[in-house]
């Protein structure tokens, strides 16, 4: 297990102050796959001594379970490459311990970057993951050409898993409306991302399967978000996590 992601020893004032942001942000992640099924997804490949993306890696997690794909991976040889685009939460990565690591020892090299142009050559990359990033585009078409993009930096057989949290469809007296004014046709299916991925190339595409007692976890939360709209009749779904492996 990449157990801990070990931090630098010695904080500047401003990195303390992230650090205690990122205090605060414990337990807001809310990915439904859990850390067997990453534990059983990672067995299937050898992860020594290989180049593992994260696109959208958003803050650095600093409790294991906030991110229970890092707590999956192997601790020894491997190299993780969390890619943002906003500065600050690269910034955050970078609080990770990275000088002076053991050859032996996985390493954390955050690179601020766009998902949609990666800065690195092609097939440069063994695996990665993506996590609760692409339901975010409100463009359908955002689908096949981040994953053209992800294709062009996997080696063959590399592999991309990809996970949603979807979305919290409300209706209101016959009328629907999404969380942050998500319209119905900006929706990211994983009907839609299976096809994208088969037309630009994937070789294999599996669902994983979500873990149930996260899913009742978000539920009992969405529940609540409804029972406090009561008052107005409003109902609240939960539509669309999904979670895929894909294979160059
Ligand atoms: C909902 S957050 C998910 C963060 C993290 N993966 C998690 O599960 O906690 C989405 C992240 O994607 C990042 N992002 C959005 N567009 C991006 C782009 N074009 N390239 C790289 N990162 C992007 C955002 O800055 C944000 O941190």
């Amino acid at each position: 297990m990449l157990e801990k992601i070990f931090l630098k020893s010695n904080f500047t004032p401003e990195e303390r102050w992230l650090l205690e942001e990122l205090d605060g942000r414990i337990g807001s992640n809310c990915d439904f796959i859990s850390l067997k099924t990453y534990e059983s997804i990672f067995s299937k490949f050898d992860l020594k001594n290989k180049r593992i993306f994260d696109l959208g890696a958003g803050f650095l997690p600093i409790s294991p379970q906030a991110s229970e794909y890092i707590a999956a991976l192997p601790s020894q040889n491997l190299n993780l490459i969390p890619v943002e685009i906003n500065e600050l939460r690269i910034r955050s990565w970078n609080l990770a311990k990275m000088e002076n690591a053991n050859p032996s020892e996985s390493t954390i090299n955050p690179v601020r970057g766009d998902m949609f142009k990666l800065p690195f050559p092609d097939e440069s990359f063994d695996g990665g993951v993506s996590i609760n990033v692409i339901n975010n585009f409100r463009k359908l078409e955002a689908v096949p050409a981040l994953l053209e993009e992800i294709r062009r930096v996997l080696k063959p057989g590399g592999f991309l898993i990809l996970s949603s949290f979807g979305y919290y469809k409300c209706t209101k007296e016959g009328q629907v409306f999404y969380n942050n004014d998500f319209k119905e046709n900006e929706i990211i299916t994983s009907n839609l991302v299976q096809a994208s991925a088969e037309l630009v190339g994937f070789s294999r595409i599996e669902r994983i399967p979500l873990d149930p007692a996260k899913i009742k976890a978000e539920a009992i939360r969405k529940e609540e978000i409804e029972n406090r709209k009561s008052s107005d009749k409003t109902k609240v779904e939960m539509v669309e996590p999904f979670g895929l492996l894909l294979r160059r």
